[in-house]
């Protein structure tokens, strides 16, 4: 049987089956589907902390990774911790191949982003990409926090998708959620969240690739602020091959 044809129409009935669902009867359903092979992907933000909040009570030993980028603010590194306090969790903290990194260091700088889209991607690639794709090894599906309002092309997101760069089912329990939701969520139920947000952030990714927003401005505008607006993407979530190969 044609496996990828096998999964479209299990991913089509799933989407079917949970279009209008909650996130929350989302997850639930996901957790008794794929057990330990589910795993949230958490960049702490304000979503995905929504999604550990829904997770930790659906089934509290689901794994949670989170990309140390090693461009982080600090105010993320210290919301793991307060996270793994608050839920008692210990969020799986994943790094880059030093080996990589030092390389492109050495060889193009240690801001290279700021020169090229190409150099913007390669150090996405090796400090986000490829480290993800090392620790969804052995999962069937991974939870994202992906919204259909966040840009332009994730709009045409469903809540389950068949992912052919990790090759994996990928489940979006907030697809249908707006901002103002996901702020509801976390202030009825006082979930830590990043504290740069207080600070007029909105989208929140590494240090020198993220700046805060004016009220008029979209809310990812702060995101490779320097690249033209529009398909603004680090790679984990296009279409195509994300083995995270050169
Ligand atoms: S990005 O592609 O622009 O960086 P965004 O910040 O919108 O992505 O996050 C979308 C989803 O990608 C998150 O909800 C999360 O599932 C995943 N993600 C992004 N950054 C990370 C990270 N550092 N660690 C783990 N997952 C991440
Ligand atoms: Fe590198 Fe910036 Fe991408 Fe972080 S967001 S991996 S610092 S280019």
């Amino acid at each position: 049987m044609d496996l990828k044809r096998g999964m479209e129409d299990q991913i089509s009935e799933w989407n079917r089956m949970l279009g209008a669902a909650s996130p929350e009867e989302t997850i639930k359903f996901f957790t008794g589907t794929f057990g330990r092979e589910l795993c949230l992907s958490s960049s702490m933000g304000a979503e995905d902390q929504v999604l550990t909040d829904m997770l930790v009570q659906a089934d509290h030993g689901i794994r949670i990774i989170t990309l140390d980028t090693g461009r982080l603010f600090p105010e993320t590194l210290n919301l793991i911790d307060e996270t793994n306090r608050h839920y008692q969790i210990r969020i799986e903290v994943v790094f880059p191949d030093y080996r990589n990194v030092e390389k492109m260091v050495r060889e193009k700088g240690i801001n290279l982003f700021y020169e090229s889209i190409e150099n913007r991607k390669l150090c996405c690639n090796l400090r986000k990409v490829e480290p993800l794709n090392r620790a969804l090894d052995g999962m069937k599906a991974w939870i994202t926090g992906i919204r259909k309002d966040q840009t332009l092309d994730r709009f045409h997101t469903r809540v389950v998708e068949l992912d052919e760069g990790f090759n994996l089912v990928k489940i979006n329990p907030l697809y249908r959620w707006t901002e103002k939701m996901v702020w509801e969520y976390i202030r009825t139920n006082k979930i830590p969240y990043n504290k740069l947000y207080d600070q007029g952030y909105r989208s929140i990714g590494c240090q020198p690739c993220t700046r805060p927003v004016k009220k008029d401005e979209d809310p990812r505008a702060g995101r490779w602020w320097w690249e033209d607006q529009g398909h603004k993407e680090c790679g984990l979530h296009v279409k195509d091959d994300n083995t995270g190969k050169q």
